[in-house]
């Protein structure tokens, strides 16, 4: 049975029952797909409890964003719950942000660019909303999805740098059978703009092949092209970046990634991969 708590306060009384073992905390916004029921059930291989902390935390959207029409499905989210969470942590907005809250916590190193040349309020939205719940779970583990790559590494260096102690443990993107990456914000796709999103994955793995035996500006400047032919209505960036630290790279002779953000229709859907 999953207990739904929506105070610190009671979190804390009920993690501290289930001490000494090991808990796991997969932080999310809600609207779960299979994507994160798979982060929940990686958590278990690392800890004895999962926490689920559903929160659609105002702080990283912009007024102009999805925030009020952002997906909010918790009856469905603790259904797919129910068997591998002990805890679900549901907080009001004045939980995590009580009145007067004045903190933010601004992470830079691999904030900079990529998504925050167009989400420049994003990434201080998701540090202070995950180092709030780190400190209130405390868990020996915490999941984040690879497919929110910048966001990875991000939360790594503010644990890193804050030296929370918690292990941040990267989990690799989960797909539809034709390769889009699950997302909560696939729901607002039309049929036809669900078939234009399938050719991103494609154009990536594509542009992967090419960056092997090009100019890597000239495989970007590609993909971008695919991307409008694609039927894709705008693109945000597509970067051949260093993946540990996602700084500007000319060859491919440590680990890399390629990472883009695109618009269909309104949709905004973002995806990467290694290389
Ligand atoms: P949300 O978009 O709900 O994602 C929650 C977690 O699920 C993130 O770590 C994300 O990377 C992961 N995830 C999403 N889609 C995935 C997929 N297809 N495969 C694997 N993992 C996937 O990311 C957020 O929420 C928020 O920014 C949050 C970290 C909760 C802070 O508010």
């Amino acid at each position: 049975m999953t207990q739904i708590i929506t105070t610190v306060a009671e979190l804390r009384a009920a993690l501290a029952q289930l001490k000494p073992t090991r808990t796991g905390l997969v932080p999310t916004m809600g609207a779960l797909h299979d994507g994160h029921v798979s982060l929940v059930q990686d958590a278990k291989k690392h800890c004895d409890h999962v926490v689920v902390s559903i929160f659609v935390n105002p702080t990283q959207f912009a007024p102009h964003e999805d925030f009020d029409a952002y997906p909010r499905t918790l009856d469905a989210d603790l259904k797919k719950l129910a068997d591998s969470a002990a805890i679900v942590f549901a907080p009001t907005a004045r939980e995590i942000y009580p009145d007067g809250f004045a903190t933010t916590i601004t992470v830079g190193g691999p904030s900079a660019g990529l998504e925050t040349d167009f989400r420049p309020h994003f990434f201080a939205g998701v540090a202070t909303v995950v180092a709030k719940l780190l400190l209130a779970a405390l868990p020996d583990v915490a999941m984040f999805g690879e497919k929110d790559y910048q966001q990875l590494l991000v939360v790594r260096r503010l644990v890193r740098d804050l030296a929370l102690p918690v292990t941040i443990i990267g989990v690799p993107t989960l797909r539809e059978a034709d390769g889009l990456a699950m997302s909560s914000r696939n729901a607002y796709l039309s049929a036809e703009e669900r078939r234009i999103a399938a050719n991103l994955n494609v154009i990536l793995k594509e542009t992967i092949a090419k960056a092997r035996n090009s100019d890597l500006r000239a495989a970007e400047a590609g993909a971008i092209e695919a991307l409008w032919k694609a039927g894709f209505s705008h693109v945000d960036y597509v970067a051949i970046r260093d993946a540990e630290s996602l700084d500007h790279i000319t060859t491919l002779e440590r680990p890399a990634r390629i990472l883009a953000a695109v618009k269909v229709g309104s949709t905004r859907l973002i995806d990467n991969m290694a290389i």
